[in-house]
């Protein structure tokens, strides 16, 4: 039986009673579970097909309640002043080990914090009342959804409970920073390199260490064509994505070159081009500035690329 969108009440108890919600976030939609509840949290895993080293993020309506969970330096305090509610991931030392479980943090001594902006997400979370995480909803290695349609098409089948918040404002997943030593960018997003560098200072590359950065494995974001980038002409047979003026609707991330509504396009596009009968898929350049640093790495996966 398909899903309807639920109310904010029938979504919390779905939670409380073990299950899982579809939960609209302004970054994409997430599947949420009880972040205490391991059962519920192996669920989470199950219905993406996720291997279990790779932790889940934990969401919190109020940076108090982040705090409880996780140990906050004065680092953390400042982006979190400044950029919460929104898309940024904190990665710090985990304080509360009952209330984001063993299972949620793939068994690490850290654990991913964020505080979304989405006002249902913010309803669900206060109506729930405890940390809640939520991977986004797509089945491991293939691109978020932004839209309730495209959540329920990924994870919808094992969700007791769903929140249907429109189209994603970003389109992209949160930024995730780790400061656990010095400031190590996990993943770029909406919160720029140049913002984040603004309020604490020079932030060094992921380490190499894939126990301390789980997430960036190599294919990732996936459509099921192939994915050729940098493509300044199309080859028979191609689907384009273009940015900017001149290249062909309707699939032109963004007429005006504008690297946010690119960015709120990407993965409806990616799957959109998937269903139009082209054999692969052709992405104009995209400018590696802001945003576009953001982008470029979830093409980059996308195509396989990045290790
Ligand atoms: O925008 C988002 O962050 C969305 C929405 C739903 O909030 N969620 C999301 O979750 O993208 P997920 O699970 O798809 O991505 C979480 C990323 C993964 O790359 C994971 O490896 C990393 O965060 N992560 C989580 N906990 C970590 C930890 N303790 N140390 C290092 N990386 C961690
Ligand atoms: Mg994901």
């Amino acid at each position: 039986m398909e899903l309807t969108p639920s109310q904010i009440d029938e979504a919390a108890a779905a939670l409380r009673a073990g299950g899982l919600v579809i939960l609209p976030t302004e970054t994409v939609y997430g599947l949420a579970a009880d972040a205490a509840n391991a059962r519920a949290v192996a669920a989470v895993y199950g219905a993406k097909g996720r291997p279990s080293f790779n932790p889940l993020i934990a969401h919190v309506a109020e940076v108090a309640a982040a705090r409880r969970i996780a140990r906050f330096d004065d680092r953390a305090e400042r982006l979190a002043a400044r950029f919460w509610p929104g898309p940024l991931t904190l990665v710090l030392p985990v304080l509360d080990t009952a209330a984001v479980c063993d299972l949620a943090r793939a068994g690490l001594d850290t654990v991913a914090v964020r505080s979304p902006a989405h006002p249902l997400a913010r309803a669900l979370l206060r109506a729930f009342g405890g940390p809640v995480v939520a991977p986004s909803a797509n089945r491991s290695g293939r691109p978020s959804p932004t839209t309730f349609a495209d959540a329920l098409g990924e994870t919808g089948a094992a969700a007791a409970a769903g929140l249907d918040g429109g189209p994603c404002d970003i389109g992209l997943e949160s930024t995730v920073v780790a400061l656990l030593d010095v400031p190590r960018l996990l993943r770029p997003g909406a919160v720029t390199r140049a913002a984040l560098e603004a309020e604490i200072g020079p932030l060094a590359e992921a380490e190499a260490d894939a126990r301390r950065s789980p997430g960036r494995l190599a294919r990732h974001y996936a459509p099921e064509l192939p994915l050729r980038l940098n493509a300044t002409e199309p080859r028979e047979g191609e689907v384009w994505l273009g940015f900017g003026p001149g290249f062909p609707e309707p699939l032109n991330l963004s007429p005006t070159g504008d690297p946010a509504e690119a960015a709120a396009n990407l993965f409806s596009y990616l799957r959109a081009a998937d269903r139009s009968g082209a054999r692969a898929i052709a992405v104009a350049p995209i400018p590696e500035e802001g945003l576009g640093e953001a982008i470029n790495d979830r093409l980059r996966r996308a195509a396989g690329f990045v290790g």
